[in-house]
């Protein structure tokens, strides 16, 4: 069944603390798919609470951790958010961790009765190929490294990567239809960029083949977040 418009979109909950996470819960929850709380809000708040408030307040739940260990200790912390409850609706896993851990962790997730989807996070927005080439000994370009990890994500069994607006059409042209694409770096026209480089509206997004949309300050920083959120879904509404 194709996803709702609403359903693709993700709130980034940049916030330090659990009631300024909630008041946004509250405000945009009518028109957006879910939540994406990341290390600040879990090393705050701790991870089981944050879901279970959100859950409570009828949120889904993107964990943006961003697992990167030794294949057992992953499979452990997959395990433990599998744990939580089907309100946590995807999961990220860097894939620099290599297949080993991503397979573990895939077979860890695959057993629990409630699962997220599994994500893999490729080359970081802030590397870019300077510091991947001088910093990191990375002899391929930055395309073909993301495309790799991209790869090996998929290959090892994960139902898709984070994919910045540029990248996500290459990916999606290069892994096919199957893997899950979801894009932060979403910017609507009428939105102010922020520190984000290289943006693209919602509907371009959306178009180029991206699943999910993972926008923060366009809506959390807006005067009025409901209004905002209202705004956008009717964006992406008109695209799909
Ligand atoms: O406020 P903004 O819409 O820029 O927030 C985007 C969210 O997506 C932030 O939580 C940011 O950390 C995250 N993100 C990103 N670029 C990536 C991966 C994650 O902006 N490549």
């Amino acid at each position: 069944m194709p996803l709702h418009p609403r359903d693709r979109i993700f709130v980034a909950l940049d916030v330090a603390d659990l009631p300024a996470a909630l008041t946004l819960v509250e405000q945009v929850r009518p028109y957006v798919g879910g939540f994406k709380v990341g290390l600040e809000l879990c090393t705050t708040v701790g991870v089981p609470q944050v879901v279970e408030a959100i859950a409570a307040a009828g949120g889904a739940v993107f964990l943006d951790l961003k697992l990167h260990d030794i294949p057992n200790t992953v499979a452990g912390a997959v395990r433990a958010v599998c744990a939580l409850g089907p309100a946590v609706r995807m999961l990220t896993l860097h894939t620099q961790g290599g297949a080993a851990m991503l397979r573990t962790s895939v077979e860890a997730a695959a057993v629990a009765p409630a699962r997220p989807r599994l994500l893999g996070v490729t080359v970081l927005t802030s590397i870019d190929a300077a510091v991947l080439a001088g910093e990191l000994g990375v002899a391929e370009g930055l395309e073909a490294h993301v495309l790799r990890l991209a790869r090996l994500a998929l290959d090892s069994g994960l139902d898709g990567v984070v994919a910045s607006p540029h990248e996500a059409a290459t990916v999606r042209q290069a892994c096919g239809p199957g893997p899950l694409i979801v894009t932060p770096g979403v910017r609507p026209a009428w939105a102010g960029v922020g520190d984000q480089r290289r943006v693209l509206g919602p509907a371009e997004a959306l178009r180029t083949g991206a699943d999910y949309l993972v926008i923060g300050r366009p809506i959390t920083a807006a005067a009025d977040p409901a209004a905002a959120a209202a705004r956008l879904l009717a964006e992406c509404d008109g695209t799909l």
